[in-house]
């Protein structure tokens, strides 16, 4: 088939995980003349449940594999020759970081590497050829009680985690001013919704009020996050992917700060409405436990850029986006059983005793 008139072959690393999977979902139906490609190693996040619903379409390609591999890398890239790369695969949860952080660093920054070195090949016979990284507003480090994170906030990660991801945006950047890699790097803020791993919070907490288990509280839940609707993020991936300027950083986030203790407060009551309880009941599942070490005060973001050069802004409110994680965690009872292993579970009792 002529080059010009073949479908655009994107690939998105991680695309088993939870932003990845609404990416990939939202691409395929975006955009029906591409063909998608997911490269996932399924890792205990990665899930193709999560993808059960478009699997058999005709333009998606699941491939497993492992961004850590090199070799596997450039063969895997010069057999497809995408025109973009999505890069979404990582280890992204702080708390594993904490007790294992050298698989962030194999990961997060060697297997970005990795997929920068086959896109030089691919971008040296393809001008419209973008390498787009997925990153996170923790690369910022802490606020104070005031002030958001923007463009130009300087970089100072605290958590392992966060210190993996800076690494591999500074990285992103470094081959687009020493080797002229296209690029665009996009930092966000906490996401939520349907199919998020039951270790992050909100997930967590919904399933542990489920299952009438300890909400587990750090320190005295006096951090703040600000959150957004997956598939808000996604759609501004998308368009950040088609619209933005190559060599740009966007900052995306929802406008959206909650404190911990306040989120749970809110979560306890929608779910007690939603589980017919007396109100009050999950409430008593409260339990502040020992703090996250190095924990970071509070994230919030300013989106003002993409929201000026782009139009982009989030569609659903925090509540209406609250009400439809629930809603779908219900509906979804089997695929919390299917990933809540009890590996999983003697992992946490491990990390965080009760006070
Ligand atoms: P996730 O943990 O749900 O999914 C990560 C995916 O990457 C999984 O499918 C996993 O199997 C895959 N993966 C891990 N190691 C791999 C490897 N070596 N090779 C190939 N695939 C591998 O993560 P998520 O929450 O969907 O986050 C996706 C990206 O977005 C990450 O880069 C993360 O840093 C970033 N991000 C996440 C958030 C958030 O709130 N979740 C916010 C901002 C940015
Ligand atoms: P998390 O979902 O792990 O995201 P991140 O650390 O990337 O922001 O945590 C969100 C906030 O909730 C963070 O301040 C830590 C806190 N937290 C708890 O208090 N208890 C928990 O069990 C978890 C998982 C998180």
């Amino acid at each position: 088939m002529d080059k010009k008139n073949s479908p655009k072959k994107i690939l998105i690393t991680g695309g088993a995980g939870f932003i990845g999977s609404h990416l990939v979902r939202r691409l395929l139906t975006q955009h029906k003349d591409y063909q998608v490609f997911n490269l996932d190693a399924l890792t205990y996040a990665g899930n193709l449940e999560n993808l059960k619903d478009i699997e058999e379409a005709p333009n998606y390609t699941f491939v497993k594999g492992d961004i850590t591999d090199a070799g596997f890398v450039n063969d895997f890239f010069s057999q497809f020759n995408f025109d973009g790369v999505i890069h979404l695969a990582a280890e992204s949860h702080v708390d594993r970081s904490i007790s294992d952080p050298v698989s962030f660093v194999r990961t997060n920054v060697l297997g970005t590497v990795n997929l920068l070195n086959a896109s030089l090949q691919l971008a040296k016979n393809n001008t419209g050829f973008l390498f787009y990284h997925i990153s996170t507003d923790e690369v910022f480090g802490s606020l104070g009680q005031e002030g958001l994170f923007n463009e130009s906030t300087a970089y100072d990660p605290n958590s392992p985690y966060s210190a993996s991801k800076a690494s591999s945006d500074h990285f992103v950047r470094a081959y687009g001013e020493t080797y002229g890699l296209p690029y665009i790097i996009s930092n966000c803020s906490n996401n939520y919704g349907p199919n998020q791993f039951p270790e992050k919070l909100i997930p967590l907490f919904i399933n542990n009020i489920i299952k009438n288990k300890p909400l587990p509280v750090y320190g005295d839940g006096d951090y703040t996050r600000d959150w957004l609707y997956v598939k808000d993020h996604a759609e501004a991936i998308d368009l950040v992917f088609h619209k933005g300027r190559k060599g740009e950083t966007y900052n995306i986030g929802g406008f959206n700060e909650w404190k911990n203790i306040e989120l749970t407060h809110l979560l306890c009551r929608l779910m007690d409405i939603k589980l017919g309880r007396k109100e009050g009941t999950s409430e008593k599942l409260i339990t502040f436990v020992k703090d996250r070490p190095g924990h970071d005060l509070r994230y919030a973001i300013d989106a003002s850029k993409i929201n000026k050069e782009l139009g982009w802004k989030p569609s659903v409110t925090f509540e209406e986006g609250l009400e439809k994680t629930i809603d779908w965690y219900f509906e979804n009872q089997e695929w919390l059983g299917h990933v809540t292993s009890g590996d999983y579970l003697e992992y946490y009792k491990k990390q965080y005793q009760t006070q």
